[in-house]
């Protein structure tokens, strides 16, 4: 029996199905730019022992190298086909690490990158605390209820006292902590941490390297004491004492957070943290369809993509459609209905991604993500199933905090930039709308970087030069009513003021937040909002 044979008989799909999903862990790490995310990265795949560490440390060099030019990152796609999604194995576990673009502007794809992962790491600098980005991630898990876990980094230099730490993460993101391990000193007397379960105490040496060097809970004193440390056994006690119980039920709803110390630099912590991953962070979550909710064990494979990206190999004008698998088992070869358009695709050349490589995915399971290489059928928020009609919801835009109009230096070349604008915004480069008087498009922006991306872009694959104007614009605001004829009095209201966006959906085009007010005072009845989800 040939692959293909296997591919369309359900029946005879391997009963390891469930067993497959219930292992896999995909997440993604939040954090503020420079508290240790590529650090980190680097050290979980190490102890996964998937790293090809030569291609690893390349990629990082690179990316320091380049790091205040990310156009040319952008170009050679080099940095984002490293780390679009790392797989690894830890303990009988496999981890889907889903990367967040690195650099530091808001980014719509982060968001988006977000909607595919059933947990988050949080890592956190231990002397700068809460960071405006990693509060701005944050956000984005709570909404969708994302479990976190905590990693306090940078234990090994000099850092806030633990207590405060905690006590801003639950103040200000109203989240509760439950410390797992203990920090036993900090910077240069950074001993390594207390168990507080177990009680014992796991100890970094000179080396950094240190996992397996336990201390039990007798010869903690004397240890201390041999350091001079002995006034830490106290502070000790009270974080055991003080310190709530973890709770996975609450963990789970995304209220309360376990929390790890160590140092990514010293690879000290990791270990836990992955257990701590492993243990805690859920398998592949139910996913909500416009019809029903997919169960992630469910024999029928689904998936949603939630990113494009084009040109990874500059020999291929291609796109990657990035597929979550929502349930079931893909088979290189199988044929998937694209519910959009409801045509069948047949996935011939599925992929994984590593380091700098691909590899043909001959099978994947709910939790992981593969490529599919396509030339612009595949759309953001997209779903493939093997013939069921639903529609996974949730995938969402941003309203832009930035409008403008594009000025082509050639104007012959109007017809043709009004096709790169649709691709690249389908593509969610940029957003574009499209006034309904039929004055010039506009094109939206989520973060300025966003603007030399698109320039940049439009002169290497479309050969186009464009600048940018203002606007009178400022604001965009998806519009939704209850009845169709509710929409259609406001637009015929509203012509010079509403757009369409890629998807003909209606926009309101505001000048000021006090015009947006005036206009949302006048139709109680309308809902002006600035995420869009797909349903
Ligand atoms: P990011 O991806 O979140 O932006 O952070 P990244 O891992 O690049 O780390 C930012 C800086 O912090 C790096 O230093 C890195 O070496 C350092 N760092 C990360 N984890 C730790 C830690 O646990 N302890 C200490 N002491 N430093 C840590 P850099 O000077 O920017 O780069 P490099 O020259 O050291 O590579």
């Amino acid at each position: 029996m040939t692959l293909s044979d296997v591919s369309t008989d359900s029946a005879a799909r391997p009963t390891g199905l469930e067993s497959e999903v219930a292992r896999r862990r995909t997440f993604a790490i939040i954090s503020h730019p420079d508290a240790g995310k590529t650090t980190l990265t680097e050290k979980l795949l190490l102890f996964g022992g998937a790293i090809q560490l030569a291609g690893q440390v390349k990629a990082r060099g690179e990316r320091r190298r380049t790091r205040s030019d990310w156009m040319s990152i952008e170009r050679d796609r080099g940095i984002s086909v490293v780390t679009s999604v790392m797989t690894f194995e830890y303990d009988g576990r496999v981890f889907n690490l889903l990367d967040t673009p690195g650099h530091e502007d808001f980014s719509e794809d982060t968001y988006r990158t977000l909607t595919a992962v059933d947990s988050a790491v949080m890592v956190i600098d231990a002397a700068k605390g809460i960071e405006d980005r990693t509060r701005k991630l944050f956000e984005v898990c709570r909404l969708r209820d994302i479990p976190i876990v905590t990693f306090i980094n940078k234990m090994d230099r000099e850092t806030r006292d633990p207590f405060e730490v905690l006590d801003e993460i639950e103040k200000t993101l109203a989240l509760d902590t439950a410390p797992i391990t203990w920090p036993i000193g900090g910077g240069r007397d950074f001993l390594g941490t207390y168990d507080l379960r177990a009680g014992n105490v796991r100890l970094m040496n000179a080396s950094g390297d240190s996992h397996e060097d336990l201390v039990p809970e007798e010869g903690i004193d004397a240890l201390l004491a041999g350091r001079g440390m002995s006034a830490i056994r106290d502070e000790l006690d009270l974080a055991r004492e003080a310190c709530p119980e973890f709770d996975l039920e609450a963990f789970r709803a995304g209220t309360m957070t376990p929390v790890f110390w160590g140092s990514a630099l010293r690879n000290f912590g990791i270990k836990d943290l992955l257990e701590g991953l492993g243990t805690f962070a859920p398998p592949p979550r139910d996913q909500a369809a416009d019809r029903r909710l997919v169960h992630a064990a469910e024999e029928k494979m689904t998936a949603f993509v939630f990113k494009i990206q084009a040109n990874m190999d500059p020999n291929h004008r291609d796109r990657i459609a990035f597929v979550r698998l929502c349930s079931g088992r893909l088979e290189r070869g199988m044929k998937v209905r694209h519910v959009r358009t409801a045509k069948q695709m047949s996935l011939h050349t599925p992929q994984f991604f590593f380091a700098q490589e691909r590899h043909i995915a001959d099978e994947a399971f709910a939790g992981d993500v593969v490529g599919i290489p396509n030339h612009g059928t595949l759309r953001i928020g997209d779903t493939l199933t093997e013939g069921e009609d639903i529609t996974f919801v949730g995938v969402p835009s941003f309203a832009p905090e930035i409008l403008r109009r594009v000025r082509l230096e050639d104007a012959m070349k109007a017809k043709k930039l009004k096709q790169a604008l649709q691709e690249l915004a389908e593509e969610g480069v940029v957003q574009v709308f499209r006034p309904v008087d039929g004055s010039p498009a506009l094109v939206g922006f989520v973060g300025a970087l966003q603007l030399d991306v698109l320039q940049n872009r439009l002169a290497n694959e479309y050969g186009l030069t464009v600048g940018f104007e203002g606007s009178q614009y400022s604001l965009a605001r998806w519009v939704a009513a209850e009845t169709a004829r509710d929409l259609e009095e406001f637009l015929e209201a509203n012509r010079t003021a509403t757009a369409e966006d890629v998807d003909g959906d209606p926009v309101l085009l505001s000048t000021s937040n006090y015009a947006l007010n005036y206009v949302k005072e006048k139709w109680k009845k309308l809902r002006f909002t600035d995420i869009k989800e797909v349903q």
